[in-house]
């Protein structure tokens, strides 16, 4: 990474340390987030009242600098608490416009509280501003500096009328109340919260800094990872988890993101992780998603633990070396474990660059390398 684009990447970090800050088990939903920032596109996070949906958008609009635009919709929202109400001067002039000033149409970032219960005629001119960026009003069309929608809903939407939008938000993110063994440091949380203790955020970033963010995950290589990306969808597909082509075609984008947050140049298999926010649909998705990602990726924390267990058994084989007479034939097989145990670590050693994985790969190597001489000597090689 040039000095520029890893100051960047180090500022999007920033950004996601900051926004998940003061919550508990939220990375998720901030990393969700911020990946929607990252490619220009839309987030929806979805999840019973109070986990902390509109509390996490409060705080990414205290840590942006830029035009932001909150609503609350109820299905009598009318069109005119979102895009402004009709300039009446105008149309006495016969020009059909609104006022826009502080609404939807003027803001960079937009925050959508139980987005799905939009009427009919919001959802249209959805549908077009989160697509094109443009408002179609009456008679006008109207681009709209729109960078990113968060939405937020208490369920995932039903209504073949909703569809189109809820297929607007590339990522999804289910928003689980926390589990049992989270609570104590949600009381905390909460007791930080609510007695003041939680500062303001002040911006970390302004809207040009995520502009630039954005143009720098065109240059991280992908191609490492599009075979194993077209047997995912594969995979998923087979499983009942089917991508429209519109959320296929801006997964890619979607991966060179995570690899930029993470400060690498080059996307590597774990990047495709981001499909877990992408392929989910229907709640129980959620679930099933994660299931595949965890059986298919070659995520580090998988590898140490293989490593670990290669490890242990290494050691358990050392103690036995000692005692074994020379000739002993046990030792033939143990010869030849050994020998698979180290093409299977140099194999994990050629699958990823994550620098514990190395570290440890190559410390186990020299323990088997000295066992295979012991195990040579006792056999007289
Ligand atoms: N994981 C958490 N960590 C810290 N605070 C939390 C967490 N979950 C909820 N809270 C606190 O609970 C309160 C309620 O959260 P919030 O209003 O954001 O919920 P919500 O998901 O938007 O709910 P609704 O669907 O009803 O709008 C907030 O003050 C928030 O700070
Ligand atoms: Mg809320």
């Amino acid at each position: 990474m040039s000095p520029a684009v890893g100051g960047l990447a180090a500022k999007a970090k920033m950004l996601y340390e900051k926004l998940k800050e003061p919550f508990v088990g939220r990375e998720e939903e901030a990393r969700a987030i911020l990946l929607a920032l990252l490619t220009r596109e839309h987030v929806v996070l979805i999840g019973e009242p109070g986990t902390a949906k509109s509390a996490m958008a409060r705080r990414l609009a205290e840590l942006i600098n830029a035009r932001f635009f909150k609503y609350l919709l109820t299905k009598y929202t009318e069109p005119s608490e979102l895009f402004g109400p009709l300039d009446l001067r105008a149309l006495k002039e016969g020009r059909y416009t609104r006022i826009t000033r502080g609404k939807l149409p003027e803001a960079e970032i937009v925050f959508l509280d139980e987005v799905f219960n939009a009427n009919s005629a919001i959802l249209n001119a959805l549908l077009s501003i989160m697509q094109e960026r443009v408002w179609y009003d009456g008679y006008s069309e109207i681009r709209v500096p729109l960078w990113s929608l968060i939405g937020a809903t208490n369920r995932v939407p039903e209504d073949p009328e909703l569809e189109a939008v809820y297929d607007r938000f590339l990522f999804r993110q289910y928003a689980r109340p926390l589990p049992e063994n989270r609570w104590s440091e949600l009381l905390d949380a909460g007791w930080r919260l609510e007695a003041g203790l939680v500062e303001p955020a002040k911006p970390v970033v302004t809207l040009d800094d995520i502009a630039e963010m954005n143009k720098a995950i065109f240059s991280v290589d992908i191609s490492p990872v599009k075979p194993k990306l077209l047997r995912l969808f594969a995979i998923l597909e087979e499983r009942g988890i089917h991508l429209t082509d519109r959320r296929k075609t801006k997964t890619l984008k979607a991966v060179a993101a995570n690899a930029f947050l993470e400060g690498r140049q080059r996307a590597e298999e774990r990047d495709l992780i981001v499909l877990k926010y992408i392929a989910p649909r229907d709640i129980a998705d959620f679930d099933k998603v994660s299931i595949v990602l965890s059986e298919e990726l070659k995520m580090p924390e998988r590898f140490i633990k293989e490593l670990e267990d290669i490890r242990r058994n290494i050691q358990e084989a050392a103690r036995h070396v000692d005692s074994m007479r020379s000739y002993d034939p046990r030792l033939i097989d143990m010869f030849r474990s050994l020998k698979i145990a180290k093409s299977r670590i140099l194999n994990i050693l050629r699958e990823t660059d994550d620098e514990r994985v190395q570290y440890l790969a190559k410390e186990t190597l020299k323990s088997i390398d000295e066992l295979l001489e012991k195990i040579s000597y006792k056999l007289g090689m």
